[in-house]
């Protein structure tokens, strides 16, 4: 069923209710509700930026953006030009390259690639999203801190080397993750160049002169764009054609806060306990149980936030933000933060893996509503659990020196302590 409008009632004001329309094989429907929750994605609208390429209505092959691209068959032996060196664009040349002659990346700005199988084989956000890391990250001065985020990016080999080093590889933009394209590089089935200055009917010149000949297809793998064609643009837009949603998610301006927005914003961790925590705090609002500022305070925060996008993610429109800073929040709204210094005193255990180990949506049911019993114990066993598919093949006695890691561990604990001890005194 399409959602074909979404308006406020005449009574808005007093009610907070909205009018839907609805419509299936032609027919339309009109229901009203008391809230509206927009979970309508953003990457519906594919971003096809034909104006930045000069030449391209003149070049003679295909021409498709990546949301088009269904399977690599058809292009056997043929020479493909992918643009963007986002997620798609590297799915896409990587499994191309196995079948394709030839299959060159061209990019804007570059970007980090990382290996999902990280240290010791375990998932990379699980190594890489953690409260200590956060923490680190938000309290080292920036030019240690950029070194640091840096050096970790570079950690399994050196972007420099693979043509894909970022222009600016401090802005902690969203990687892409692909264990493939490093190694289809090495063998040179997929290159890496400078975005495109010009098309030619069979060609493309890049910004360093360099010139791909012959190509059969061009894939713009150039991402998305968002829209709410069913909405008033301006209860998301309000203010320069910016998404102005407070915490990403409630339109400031309503008279009442009766519409959510879950799923819009984007951080490097996980989507799903993203909008799950965004959802469990918008029905608290939409219910009456938490409250919203006043419309000041949230353009303020609104501002607020914006200035610090711009300085980790480099973009004005951005929809990205901090996973952790940003979960942390919307859990206090609902009281369903963890107490880590508390944690500490009360369950070390515990506090050691919530501040460790991985930001696993479990730390968000430990306390406050929906809490669940079994989430200590979740956490406690995640490591075990997230290898245990893989085990398929298992080596009794093989001993593991973790003794080291826990050293580490308990060394940063001290560090930290010491350090509060003298913010403190
Ligand atoms: C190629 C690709 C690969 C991806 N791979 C991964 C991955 O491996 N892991 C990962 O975590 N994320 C991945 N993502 C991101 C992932 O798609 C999103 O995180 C996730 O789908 C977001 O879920 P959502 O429910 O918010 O939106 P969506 O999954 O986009 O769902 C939105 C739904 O709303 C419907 N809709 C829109 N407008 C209307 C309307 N007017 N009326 C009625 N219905 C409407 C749409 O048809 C759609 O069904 C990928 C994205 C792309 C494009
Ligand atoms: N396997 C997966 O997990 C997977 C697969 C596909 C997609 N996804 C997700 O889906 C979302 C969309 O991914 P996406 O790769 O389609 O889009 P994307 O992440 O937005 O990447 C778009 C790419 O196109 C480039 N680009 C945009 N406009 C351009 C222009 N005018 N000229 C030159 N280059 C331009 C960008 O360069 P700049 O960097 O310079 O802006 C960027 O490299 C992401 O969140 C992604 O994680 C995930």
């Amino acid at each position: 069923t399409l959602v074909s409008s979404v308006n406020k009632r005449p009574d808005f004001s007093t009610t907070g209710q909205w009018e839907i329309i609805t419509e299936k094989g032609g027919q339309k429907e009109s229901a009203v509700f008391d809230a509206v929750m927009i979970c309508s994605g953003h990457h519906v609208y594919p971003h096809l930026p034909k104006e930045s390429f000069p030449g391209i209505t003149c070049f003679k092959g295909k021409c498709f953006h990546s949301r088009d691209y269904k399977e690599p068959g058809m292009w056997k032996g043929k020479r493909v030009l992918v643009i963007g060196l986002g997620n798609s664009g590297c799915d896409i040349a990587a499994e191309l390259s196995h079948v394709a002659q030839q299959v060159i990346i061209s990019s804007r700005s570059g970007s980090w690639v990382m290996s999902r199988v990280w240290d010791s084989g375990y998932p990379w956000d699980m190594m890489f999203i953690t409260r200590f890391q956060t923490f680190l990250k938000n309290n080292l001065p920036t030019a240690i801190s950029d070194w640091w985020y840096m050096r970790q990016m570079n950690a399994r080999f050196k972007h420099e080397n693979y043509g894909l080093m970022p222009l600016n590889g401090t802005l902690r933009k969203e990687p892409v993750f692909n264990d493939e394209l490093p190694a289809r590089i090495l063998c040179g089935t997929v290159s890496i160049k400078p975005n495109v200055k010009e098309f030619t009917e069979t060609s493309a010149i890049f910004e360093d002169g360099t010139v791909f000949e012959a190509i059969d297809c061009v894939i713009f793998a150039t991402g998305y764009g968002y829209a709410y064609p069913f909405l008033d643009d301006s209860i998301i837009k309000s203010r320069k054609n910016e998404v102005t949603l407070y915490k990403g998610i409630f339109p400031p301006q309503l008279e009442k806060s009766t519409m959510a927005v879950i799923g819009l914003v984007q951080s490097l961790g996980a989507a799903i306990p993203t909008t799950d925590l965004q959802a469990r705090w918008a029905t608290q609002v939409i219910k009456g149980t938490c409250v919203l500022p006043s419309v000041e305070d949230m353009m303020d925060d609104i501002d607020e936030k914006m200035g610090k996008k711009l300085k980790w993610f480099g973009k004005s429109e951005t929809i990205q933000t901090d996973y952790i800073v940003y979960m942390d929040e919307l859990a206090s709204f609902i009281g369903a933060k963890p107490d880590i210094l508390q944690l500490f005193l009360t369950d070390p255990r515990l506090a050691m893996e919530v501040f460790f180990g991985p930001c696993s949506p479990y730390q968000f049911r430990l306390v406050g509503p929906g809490k669940w019993p079994g989430a200590r114990h979740a956490i406690l066993t995640q490591w075990d659990r997230s290898l245990k598919p893989m085990k398929t093949r298992v080596v009794r006695g093989v001993k593991t020196l973790c003794l080291f890691s826990q050293l580490f561990k308990f060394l940063a604990i001290a560090i930290l302590l010491i350090a509060l001890f003298l913010v403190l005194v």
